[in-house]
Formats: C-alpha cells, structure tokens, sequence
C-alpha cells in the first residue's frame, strides 16, 4: 500500500543515519552480534529494560497503590514486621501477601530485613522508595489521587480520538472546562466556575493543599520573598503555599485570590493556623472579576498548566493588572515540558494527564515567557529550583508605567 503522506526525501548528498540506524535495530542479526559483545552488551541491556519498563509501568503503579492503600508504609514507618502480622493487618491470603511484598521488594519500595526458612517469620522494612513515600503525606495522596486517573486512561486511543468525552478528571477538576461547552455541561458559559459549591472544590483543594509542600519548598528555596512587601497568591487554593511563605518572612503580607468557595476555605484554614489577620482572602474569578491591587510580587503556582493558551493569557493580564501602574514582579511555579532530565514528566505524563483533564497543557519555559511577555511583562527569566521535576520556576518584571513615575 502506498503511503498517503510520502515521505520527505533525505539530500541525496547527505547520509541519512537515522534510517541507517532504524534498519539496524530492526535486524535480528545485529541484536543477535550486539548481545554477544562486550561493550554492546550493556546496550542490549539498557534498551531492554527501558522498553520492558515501559510495558511493565502500569504494573509497578499498582504495587506502589496496593501498598498505600493497605496501609502498609504507615504501618512499617514504626519498624519492620514479619509476613504473619502483615497479613493480619492487610487481611490477604498467604500467596497474594507473598506476591505483593516479593513485588515491592523488588521496586525499592520494601526491603527484607531478615532471611527465614518459614515466609511467614520473613521481616519485611521499608525499602529507599518505600521510606520517602512513608514519610510525605502529599506523595500518599497524589498516589491514592492516581486511582481516577488510571481509569481515565484505561482505553487512551478512545481519549485521543474524543478528548471531550467524559473522564474522572473532568468531574474532580470541576473549575477546568469553565467558558468551553462540553459533553457534560452543554453551553458552559465563562464565569461558570465561580459559581461552584462548596462540595465541588473541596476534594481537588485538599489534594493540592497535601501536595503542596513538594512545591513550596522548592519555590522558597529558590527565590527570595524578603526583598517585598506584600504578595498576592492567584488561584491561591486554600493557602498550603502562602502558610509556608509566611512562616519564613513574618513581614510579608499576604494575600490570596481563588474561586469564592476555595477562597472560603482558605479563610478557614488560615484563621485555624492562627494566619487569619494576616492573609486576606478575595473570592472571584481571574476571568471575570478585578483582581485584587496593592502587591509588588504576584504568584501563580500549578495554575497556568490547567488552561489553553487564551485563558493563560488572560490570567497573567490579570496578574499584570494586580501589580497596577507601580509594576512590580511575578513568579511562575508549575512542571514544565523540555525539563531536562524530566522530558518524559512534562510531556508523556502531564500531556496525557491533562488531556483527560481538559483543556490545559505543560508548557515548555520558554512558551511561559513568550505568553508572560505577551500579556505586557517586561522581563522574564528562569530560576533554577533544587528539584525540577516537582517545579518549574520563572521570575518576571513589570516596569512601572510611565504616569506612576
Ligand atoms: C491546580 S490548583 C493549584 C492551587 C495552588 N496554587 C497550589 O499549587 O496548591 C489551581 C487553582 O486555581 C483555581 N482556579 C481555577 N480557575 C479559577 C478562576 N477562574 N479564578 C480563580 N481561581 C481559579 C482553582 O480553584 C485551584 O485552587
């Protein structure tokens, strides 16, 4: 059959290596040579394994689920146990304790701590992975979070095909098609999303709120709060991010904007951490309502990433406009694709993860800045975080206009 697009002829001048390189890979021949030769060898090796990685991933993400949903990195966090007593507090039978703990040995995530010929005096610890999980609250959420996402990509040609179908992430991310009809609300107009009940934002709120140390403490690391005077935390959430920005800089104040009924949580929140006088909560919508005046550093943290390419813009307008005639700073904390060292986080599970979300997407730093540029910034640049694959990091300027000098 021929193919409908022909492809685009290398110069014949230039040799072409790629397709030199794709033959020899597809050649039983040269596998054959290269699993036989020291110093391929570990090629073969390598190639293996990232591609039974591949196929094995889903596999791996539901041992680490199994483990947290039993409770079992809680329950070893106090000390290693034998098989008998794991399976008291798991209720599995003899063989599926026996399949879940050899698998999550073999992932890091457990450890046998003792050999005995009776499995069931075997003790069993937390393994390197095993022992960060045990210890981060946000980590256990975001895997327990994961359950809905797996769903939503169990057939992913189907999503590819109907992005606009129905999914879990749709319905958990309640604020994500606002202005875009959809399958499920027909005519969604802009403005839908400020209006959401309480109950429809509670579950995604907590979420982040557990999450959210990942981020802050790279943003806190990274960047320095104590050159301003006042920030404002757009799409703030019930305020994880600002809670541990002001227990480092107490002159700083402090002020958040989200969706009135996260806004409302957020007051909660902070009056219960003893934050109440010093963190204003404003409840609206950075589409359709003024933004909040008065800060010299404006924040957006995993917010940009929710939205197509016109509602990013309008968002950093609204945080242009935040900073008024006095300009000001801005910084952008979310994952970002192109992270070196992390591609695969940005595009392969972000791209995918927000497909079935809704309309938004990981951008590259680079499309950030044209975007922050576009929406009247002056400067923008990148800041290095400790660990990129949690954040991403920009910092932008805003001159003062010309009437406020
Ligand atoms: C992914 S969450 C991030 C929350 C917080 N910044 C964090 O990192 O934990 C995105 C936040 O944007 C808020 N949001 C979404 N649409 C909004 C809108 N139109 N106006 C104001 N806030 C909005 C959501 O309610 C949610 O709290």
């Amino acid at each position: 059959m021929e193919d409908a697009v022909p492809a685009p002829a290398a110069p014949a001048d230039r040799f072409d290596w790629r397709r030199w390189r794709d033959r020899l890979l597809a050649s039983p021949r040269f596998h054959r040579w290269a699993a036989a030769t020291p110093g391929m060898r570990w090629m073969v090796r390598r190639q293996s394994r990232r591609l039974f990685d591949l196929v094995a991933g889903f596999t791996y993400s539901q041992i680490l689920l199994s483990c947290v949903k039993l409770g079992l990195f809680e329950h070893l966090a106090q000390g290693p146990r034998d098989a008998s007593a794991l399976q008291d507090l798991t209720g599995l039978s003899e063989r599926s304790l026996d399949i879940l703990l050899r698998g999550a040995v073999s992932l890091d995530l457990l450890e046998w701590r003792s050999a005995s010929e009776d499995a069931g005096k075997r003790l069993v610890g937390l393994g390197m992975l095993g022992a960060v999980v045990a210890a981060s609250p946000a980590i256990t959420a975001l895997v327990e979070h994961h359950q809905a996402v797996y769903d939503d990509l169990k057939d992913p040609v189907e999503l590819l095909r109907h992005p606009e179908q129905s999914t879990q992430l749709r319905r958990y991310w309640a604020y994500a098609e606002d202005g875009y009809p959809t399958s499920e609300s027909k005519g969604t107009g802009s403005g839908a999303a400020r209006g959401l009940a309480a109950e429809r934002v509670a579950d995604y709120s907590e979420l982040m709120a557990a999450s959210q140390p990942l981020v802050a403490e790279q943003v806190i690391a990274a960047f320095d709060f104590g050159r301003y005077r006042c920030l404002l935390d757009l799409g703030g959430g019930q305020g994880a991010f600002l809670s541990q920005v002001a227990a480092r800089h107490p002159s700083l104040s402090l002020m958040l904007f989200d969706l009135p009924a996260v806004a409302e949580r957020a007051k909660v929140r902070f009056a219960a951490e003893g934050l109440g006088a010093r963190v204003v909560c404003h409840g609206g919508s950075f589409f359709d309502d003024p933004v909040p005046q008065g800060a010299d550093l404006v924040s957006l943290v995993r917010v940009l990433y929710d939205h197509p390419d016109e509602r990013v813009l309008a968002i950093l307008r609204a945080a242009r406009q935040a900073l008024g005639d006095r300009g000001g700073d801005l910084i952008l904390a979310e994952p970002m694709s192109g992270t070196p060292g992390a591609e695969a986080m940005g595009d392969a599970y972000f791209g995918f993860y927000l497909l079935a979300m809704g309309k938004g997407r990981a951008r590259t730093a680079e499309e950030l800045s044209l975007l922050v540029l576009a929406a009247g910034f002056d400067r923008v640049r990148p800041v290095k975080t400790r660990v990129p694959l949690q954040t991403g990091l920009l910092h932008a300027i805003a001159a003062p206009r010309e009437s406020s000098r």
